[in-house]
């Protein structure tokens, strides 16, 4: 792994593939225990999480889980904008069910905080939050994900799903801004 430039801006390799795959097996087998019975539904949210997504849905088949997907949007550049947009609804029956929402990030909290409140309406059993990554500093929202992959320092990453405008998703292993 050797530094990337995206927008002019250099990022550092940061976490490997295989640090990544390592974690989301963990996860997998949490959820498969926690969620015995449940079949429960993992809902990714595009577009950050898809790769994430692919490999816990695959890391917990022991379980019966469904998959759909949402898209929402809250950053521009590198910061978060505050507001939520949805771009992509999910049709699915969500009542009675376990959800798990499934993100790449969890940053200000705003977009998980905004999608729950939406989700609730949709009366499922449980919500339950699954994330890649999660910068506790940053959060402004009363916001606590289930399953973490990797807590980090509040700085801006990309690779693995996370983008910036739109680039670098294609990354295997994530990168951090070089100070
Ligand atoms: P929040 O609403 O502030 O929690 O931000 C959530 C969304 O912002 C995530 O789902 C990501 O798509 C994006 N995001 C937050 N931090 C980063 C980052 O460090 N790199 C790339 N995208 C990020
Ligand atoms: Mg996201």
């Amino acid at each position: 792994m050797k530094e990337v430039k995206y927008e002019g801006m250099t990022f550092v390799p940061y976490i490997s593939r295989e640090e990544i795959e390592a974690r989301i097996k963990e996860l997998g087998n949490e959820i498969t225990r926690d969620c015995a019975g449940k079949e429960p539904l993992f809902l990714c949210v595009l577009n950050g999480a898809f790769p994430f997504a692919s490999d816990l849905f695959r890391a917990a088949e022991g379980i019966d889980g469904e998959i759909a997907f949402i898209r929402l949007k809250s950053y521009e550049g590198t910061a978060s904008t505050g507001n939520v947009r949805q771009m992509m609804g999910c049709e699915k029956d969500l009542e009675g069910r376990t959800v798990i929402i499934v993100e790449d990030i969890v940053d200000t909290g705003n977009t998980i905080h905004n999608l729950i409140a939406t989700l609730k309406e949709r009366k499922p059993a449980e919500i339950k939050i699954a994330t890649l990554l999660f910068k506790p500093e940053a959060l402004e929202k009363p916001v606590k994900p289930d399953y973490v992959g990797f807590c980090i320092p509040k700085k801006f990453i990309i690779g693995f799903g996370l983008d910036i405008n739109d680039k670098a998703r294609d990354l295997n292993d994530i990168y951090v801004l070089k100070d």
